[in-house]
C-alpha cells in the first residue's frame, strides 16, 4: 500500500465555483481520493482557499466589506460547498493562513540567497483616483496595434494581440473608470524561471503518467522560452515582502507576494496546518528526507493552471535547492462548458454550486459530471444530457436493480438471504464479466481514467441487470424454490458489489444501498486488489442476513423539470 498525496487547484475566493470548476479538480481529486482509501492507501487529500489578488479586493469592496472579513465568510461558504458535496478533504485550508505567510517569505529568502529572484524596475500604469497601480488588466483603453477601443492591459479582444498596459492609447483605470492615471516606475520582485529552463525541461520529459494534455501545455511554454515572472504586486492585501527578521523589506511597502507565487506554497502550509490541528506529521508528506520519496503526489486541475504547477511552482520547488518534494502525477482538465458556451453569473448561464443542490442531490451531479468529465476535451454540459445521466445510468440501470432484487427477496424469502441450489450457466456468465471487468475498473481508476471509470461501472451495474434476466428466479419460484434462491442470493451480492464500487462517485446512495442489505462499515472497502477471486465476492453476504428494499435511490428528472430549469439558468437558447 501506498501514500498518496492528492492536492486539487484552490478554488479563488471570490464567488461561489460553477460546475466547471468542481468538475475540472476538486470532483474528481475527491473520487480519486475515495477510491484509493478504498484500496487500504494512505491518502491525505488538501485543499483551500486562493485568498489573495486583486479580484478578492475588488469583490470585498464591491460588497462594502473589509477584504478579510469577506475572505473569512467566503472561505465558510466554500467550505459548506465542499461539504454539501461530499468532498472528502482531510484538510481545507486558507492561503491567507499565518502559515503560509511564513513559509511564502522563507522560501523567497531562499530563492533570493540562491540567486532566483532579483529586484527589478519596471514601468506602470498608477492611478491618481484609485490611489493604486492598476494590475494589467484593470487598465483598459485603446490599442496600439489596431485602434480597437475596449482593449484590456493584458491582451486586445479586438485582434488577440498580447500588450503591456504601458502602451494603451487613452488608458483608463477599469476599477474605477478614471482617465486620471500616469506611467509610474515601481520596483518588483522577479522569479528567474528561465534560469531553470533545462533542468524543468528534463524534469517534465521524464515525468510519467501526466496526460498529454498536461505535458504539451508545459512544454509548449518551455519551446517558447520561459520568461522571468514578476512574483510581487502593488496591493495591500496580501503577504508582505519581508526581510529574515520579520521586517517589511525596503521599497517593498505597500507591495505584497503575487498571489499565483504564494497560493501553490499553501498546498505545503495547509498540510502543516492539518498537522498542527490533528497532531499528525506533514513533513513526511512534503519533504524527501523525511520520507517524501514514497509518497506519490497528484494534482488536479484545469488546463489554465497547467503552467503554474509545472513551471512556476516547481521553479519555486527545485529552485530553493531544499528537500522538498515536486507533484508526481499532474491531472489536467479541458472545460466544462455551458451548452458550449462560458458559465456566467451575470448572464444567467450556468449553475453554480451554491444553487446545485436546490436542484438534484449531490450524487446526481457527481454522476454526471464524471461520466462526462473534460478529459480528452471540453464537454458541454446540457439539461438532456443531465437528465439521461440519472434517468437511465442512477434510476434505470442501478436503482431497478437494486429494487427489484431486494424487494423481491423481502416478498418471496422473507427478507433473508436464501441458501440453496447449485450455480449454473448464468452463474458462470456473471463470474465471467465481473472476472475481467473488475480488474478493468481497478486500473481506470489508478491511471486517474474517470470517464473510463464510470463507463466500467455502469457496465459492471448492466451486467448485474443481464445476469438477473439470464437467472429469473421468479420465473424459477414456482417450480424450484432452490433454483430461484440462487438467483437471488448473487443478485443480492451483486446488490453489495454495486454499492461497494459506487462509492467513490455516489457516496450517499452507495450508503443507503450497504445499510439496506446490512453490509458492515468494516466490509465496505475494496480489496479487489487482491481478490481477483469473484466466487469469493458473489458469496460475501452471509445465508440468513436481513435484507431491506432502500427507500427511493433516485428520483426521475422530467421534461418539465427541465423546461423550469432551462428558464432559471439557461439552456441551448440561453
Ligand atoms: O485558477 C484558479 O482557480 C486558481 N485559484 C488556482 C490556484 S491553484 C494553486 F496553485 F493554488
Ligand atoms: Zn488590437
Amino acid at each position: 500500500m501506498s501514500k498518496i498525496l492528492i492536492t486539487s487547484a484552490l478554488p479563488y475566493i471570490n464567488g461561489v465555483k460553477h460546475l466547471g470548476n468542481l468538475a475540472g479538480s476538486m470532483l474528481p481529486a475527491d473520487i480519486y481520493a475515495r477510491a484509493m482509501r478504498l484500496m487500504g492507501h494512505e491518502v491525505l487529500y488538501i485543499c483551500a482557499t486562493d485568498e489573495h489578488g486583486t479580484p478578492a479586493e475588488l469583490a470585498a469592496q464591491a460588497e462594502g466589506m473589509e477584504v478579510a472579513a469577506y475572505c473569512e465568510a467566503m472561505h465558510e461558504a466554500q467550505k459548506q460547498a465542499g461539504a454539501q458535496f461530499k468532498l472528502s478533504y482531510d484538510y481545507f485550508g486558507r492561503s491567507s493562513a499565518k502559515s503560509n505567510h511564513a513559509l511564502t517569505q522563507a522560501f523567497a529568502q531562499q530563492l533570493e540567497a540562491r540567486g532566483l529572484i532579483e529586484e527589478r524596475v519596471s514601468r506602470q500604469v498608477y492611478s491618481n483616483a484609485d490611489g493604486r497601480f492598476l494590475p494589467d488588466r484593470y487598465v483598459e483603453g485603446t490599442c496600439p496595434s489596431c485602434g480597437y477601443e475596449g482593449a484590456r492591459g493584458d491582451q486586445c479582444d479586438g485582434c488577440g494581440k498580447l500588450l503591456d498596459p504601458v502602451d494603451l492609447i487613452d488608458p483608463y483605470s477599469a476599477v474605477s473608470g478614471s482617465k486620471d492615471v500616469e506611467i509610474r516606475e515601481t520596483n518588483h520582485l522577479y522569479l528567474r524561471q528561465s534560469a531553470l529552463s533545462d533542468d524543468l525541461r528534463k524534469w517534465v520529459n521524464a515525468a510519467k503518467g501526466w496526460p498529454p494534455l498536461a505535458t504539451s501545455i508545459a512544454l509548449k511554454w518551455l519551446d517558447e522560452g520561459l520568461r522571468d515572472r514578476a512574483i510581487t504586486r502593488d496591493l495591500k492585501w496580501g503577504i508582505p515582502v519581508t526581510n529574515e527578521d520579520g521586517s517589511v523589506r525596503k521599497g517593498f511597502e505597500g507591495k505584497v507576494f503575487y498571489v499565483w507565487f504564494d497560493a501553490p506554497i499553501e498546498y505545503i502550509a495547509a498540510t502543516q496546518d492539518w498537522a498542527a490541528e490533528t497532531g499528525g506529521d506533514w513533513a513526511p508528506w512534503w519533504r524527501t528526507d523525511k520520507g517524501a520519496d514514497e509518497v506519490q503526489y497528484v494534482q488536479f486541475m484545469g488546463k489554465d493552471n497547467v503552467a503554474f504547477h509545472a513551471l512556476s511552482f516547481p521553479t519555486t520547488i527545485i529552485g530553493s535547492g531544499e528537500p522538498w518534494k515536486l507533484v508526481d502525477q499532474l491531472k489536467a482538465f479541458n472545460w466544462v462548458t455551458w451548452y458550449g458556451g462560458k458559465f456566467s453569473t451575470s448572464q444567467k448561464r450556468g449553475v453554480f454550486m451554491d444553487q446545485a443542490l436546490d436542484i438534484a442531490p449531490s450524487d446526481y451531479w457527481r454522476w454526471h459530471l464524471t461520466a462526462n468529465a473534460p478529459e480528452g476535451s471540453d464537454a458541454a454540459f446540457t439539461w438532456e444530457e443531465f437528465q439521461s445521466s440519472v434517468n437511465s445510468d442512477l434510476a434505470n440501470v442501478l436503482g431497478n436493480f437494486v429494487n427489484r432484487i431486494t424487494k423481491y427477496c423481502a416478498g418471496k424469502f422473507d427478507g433473508k438471504l436464501p441458501a440453496g441450489g447449485t450455480p449454473g450457466e448464468a452463474e458462470a456468465w456473471i463470474e465471467a464479466e465481473l472476472a475481467t471487468r473488475i480488474p478493468q475498473l481497478i486500473k481506470c481508476y489508478e491511471a486517474r481514467e474517470f470517464r473510463k471509470a464510470m463507463t466500467e461501472t455502469r457496465a459492471i451495474w448492466a451486467a448485474g441487470n443481464e445476469y438477473l434476466t439470464q437467472a429469473a428466479p421468479w420465473t424459477h419460484y414456482k417450480t424450484d424454490v432452490d433454483q430461484a434462491a440462487i438467483g437471488v442470493r448473487y443478485g443480492l451480492n451483486l446488490v453489495a458489489l454495486f454499492g461497494i464500487i459506487a462509492q467513490p462517485v455516489i457516496p450517499d446512495a452507495a450508503a443507503k444501498i450497504l445499510d439496506a442489505i446490512g453490509v458492515p462499515e468494516d466490509k465496505r472497502s475494496w480489496n479487489f486488489g487482491e481478490t481477483t477471486d469473484v466466487k469469493a465476492l458473489l458469496s460475501a453476504l452471509p445465508e440468513g442476513q436481513a435484507i431491506a428494499a432502500p427507500d427511493v435511490l433516485f428520483s426521475k428528472i422530467e421534461d418539465t423539470d427541465i423546461e423550469a430549469w432551462t428558464e432559471r439558468f439557461g439552456g441551448a437558447e440561453g
